[in-house]
């Protein structure tokens, strides 16, 4: 099986996880990581085993024994990031949200097809086991038709020490940091929505730091979305239909049991846990999608990424939140 090699972009918490998820998989390996500051990217190519480090982000992407690149800077890079790495016609797997907006993100998808190369939105909830068991059970019939979701995602976050989260040039705030997820949970499974309703609390900053979402989906189903990053919030989802509920125990986007009931009485418990790292179903898709020769994903597809981004706008104005520059 050929390796395929890797760079990061970043040097942050979920590129330190990538990279331990990377070096564990059997046909993976990350051969040079990028930083905005070379001593940073020397230090985390040190602690994680990646023979060379770059102090740009361009560098590394240009990186010649690079095949695929994974970019885990912050929310304002991925556009400027995404787009470099396509230049040097690496394929590219780009962190949530995809970009700041939909403007942004239609230049990133535009470029890529141009170049033939491969993207994808690195939403790993997309390829998790109990998402994948969800739908099963959702299109066995097992809860009837969906009418209704319901899902959370909301810490108490210190702007000090989670400063990246509350700053607006940063393209802050809890919607593009959380908000994708019980989005992107609900319009996976009850499609794209037809109107929504929105309110928030802003942050000092002028950020969101809290809100609650409500979408119309096509077949009168609605979903309740909540993001916080100034309250506990549980985690959890539920899935009710016209015959029963399911019940995704926190964290929804990476449940490790699911339970259903029917007519108010539990009738199964579905475990959907696992050993290892959750990041790794993602970069094996990105491995089966090259090996394949597809320049997108069918479980991902950029069409569902744009399409999110549209609606992020669309909340943001909703809520008055632009950020720098846009
Ligand atoms: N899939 C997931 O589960 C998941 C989880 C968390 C975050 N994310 C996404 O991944 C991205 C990175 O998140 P993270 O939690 O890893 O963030 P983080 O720990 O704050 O790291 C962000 C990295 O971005 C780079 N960066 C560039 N300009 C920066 C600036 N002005 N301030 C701070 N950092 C800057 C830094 O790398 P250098 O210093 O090396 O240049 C930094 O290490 C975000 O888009 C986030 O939404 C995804």
């Amino acid at each position: 099986m050929d390796t395929i090699r890797w760079a990061i972009l970043g040097t942050g918490g979920i590129a330190a996880a990538l990279a331990d998820t990377i070096a564990a998989m059997p046909d993976g390996e990350v051969v040079a990581v990028g930083s905005r500051a070379e001593e940073t990217a020397r230090a985390f190519a040190a602690r994680h085993g990646i023979a060379r480090s770059y102090g740009s982000y361009e560098e590394a992407a240009q990186d010649p024994d690079v095949g695929a690149v994974y970019v885990a800077t912050t929310n304002d890079l991925h556009h400027d990031n995404v787009l470099a790495a396509v230049a040097a016609g690496k394929a590219v797997l780009n962190e949530k949200p995809f970009a700041l907006n939909a403007a942004q993100t239609e230049a990133m998808i535009a470029a890529a097809r141009d170049a033939g190369v491969f993207l994808m939105e690195a939403m790993w909830m997309r390829f998790q086991p109990c998402i994948t068991e969800l739908k099963r059970l959702i299109s066995d019939g097992v809860i009837g038709d969906v009418r209704w979701i319901q899902a959370d995602f909301g810490f108490p976050a210190d702007p000090v020490s989670r400063h990246r989260l509350f700053a607006p040039e940063l393209g802050g705030g809890g919607l593009l940091d959380l908000g994708v997820y019980p989005l992107t949970f609900a319009t996976s499974l009850l499609g794209l929505p037809t109107d929504f309703r929105v309110l928030d609390t802003p942050a000092e900053s002028g950020v969101d730091a809290q809100l609650g979402i409500v979408l119309q989906h096509p077949g009168d189903a609605l979903s309740v979305s909540s993001t916080s990053l100034i309250a506990d919030l549980s985690g959890e989802a539920t899935v009710g239909g016209t015959a029963g509920r399911i019940r995704v125990h926190a964290p929804f986007h990476h449940s490790p049991r699911l339970t259903v009931h029917r007519r108010g009485e539990q009738v199964d418990e579905i475990d959907t846990s696992y050993e290892g790292s959750g990041y790794r179903f993602e970069v094996a898709e990105v491995h089966r999608c090259l090996r394949e020769g597809l320049t997108e994903s069918p479980v991902m597809p950029l069409g569902h990424s744009l399409a999110m981004m549209r609606l992020l706008d669309d909340i943001r104005a909703e809520i008055g939140l632009q950020f720098p520059g846009e």
